[in-house]
């Protein structure tokens, strides 16, 4: 057996259940619910999924949203995820929801919240996956709204870990945020913010310095700015890396020149993540995979890629340590 082929524990930190919508379950249902789309068939709708860059995958993934209308539909794509997942190895995961993308095309909080938390409630004992939910806000909508949102959120009892921050990043830095994370923080909420996906190292500075975020969502342009890679390897940040995801937006030419190992060797506290799975080509055992096939990665750095996702997770001690 190739010893790379042995099953180790993952947890996935990098995760928009949003993004695990199938076209299949697309096309179902848009059936169930009487919504017309643009495609004649699941063939049609999969050959949309070719990108050029973050917006223009954006486009098609808040459109494709229009599918989703009651509790059932989210616990749907949730369990479908769960037991993909599952199957590939992920023991633990930390997903994030757009709740204002719902909001804004008429679906209240309450029906996203009573389809996808029953499913994460029961997941460790129907999948033996545990999870954690966070809110992500969208960071090209005002700020105000978010803070509208979480308050509604936190008063409503949400079981949400933690925020983070998505959507179009260029033009929206972490320092539009401010008010919305130092909220988030007093509730004691966790935080993380998507930065250096397509935006400038400087927003990842700004998002531990200006935002106090615990854990970054890419960071890969952190590598064009040596005096962040060292900060971010003496403090050991997190950073939820999703290989397949860069190539299928552009970030990075081919899975061939695809800095993660080399990220990891630096001393970067890196994740192996799929981000939109539906969307980009492939789970996290399908990341692994593209990883070991393109970039020749060993069964040493595949195991430190599975240490270093329980250890950034935030998982309770016990779990933790039980899964390490
Ligand atoms: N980047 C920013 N926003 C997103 C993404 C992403 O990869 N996926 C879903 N929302
Ligand atoms: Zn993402």
């Amino acid at each position: 057996m190739n010893p790379t082929d042995t099953p180790l524990p993952f947890a996935e930190l990098h995760l928009h259940v949003e993004g695990t919508l199938e076209p299949e379950l697309v096309m179902a249902l848009a059936e169930r619910n009487a919504v017309t789309l643009p495609y004649d068939d699941v063939d049609a709708l999969r050959r949309a999924y070719s990108f050029t860059d973050l917006q223009s995958f954006l486009d098609l993934y808040y459109a494709n949203m229009a599918v989703l209308r009651t509790p059932e539909d989210f616990a749907d794509m949730t369990r479908a995820y769960l037991t993909r997942a599952a199957a590939g190895g992920v023991r633990h995961a930390e997903l994030m929801v757009d709740p204002q993308a719902h909001l804004v095309r008429g679906v209240p909080l309450e029906v996203v919240l009573e389809g996808v938390t029953p499913v994460l409630a029961t997941s460790e004992a129907e999948h033996g996956v545990s999870t954690l939910l966070f809110a992500a806000f969208l960071r090209d909508r005002p700020e105000d709204e978010a803070l509208e949102v979480l308050d509604r959120l936190v008063a409503a009892g949400a079981p949400i870990a933690g925020i983070g921050l998505d959507s179009a990043e260029v033009g929206h830095p972490p320092s539009d945020f401010t008010r919305l994370y130092a909220r988030a923080r007093a509730e004691g909420l966790r935080l993380i913010a998507h930065a250096g996906e397509e935006g400038p190292a400087s927003y990842v500075t700004d998002a531990l310095d200006l935002l106090g975020v615990q854990r970054v969502d890419h960071g890969i342009r952190s590598l064009d700015d040596d005096a962040v890679v060292e900060r971010l390897v003496a403090e050991q940040v997190p950073l939820t890396v999703c290989p397949l995801s860069n190539v299928a937006l552009r970030a990075v030419d081919r899975i061939e020149d695809h800095p993660v190992l080399a990220m990891l060797d630096r001393g970067l506290n890196v994740t192996v993540n799929s981000d939109d799975p539906a969307y980009f080509g492939g789970y996290l055992d399908d990341n692994l995979a593209a990883l070991e096939r393109s970039l020749g990665m060993t069964a040493d750095q595949r195991a430190r890629l599975a240490a270093n996702s329980i250890r950034s997770s935030f998982l309770p001690a016990a779990r933790r340590d039980a899964l390490l």
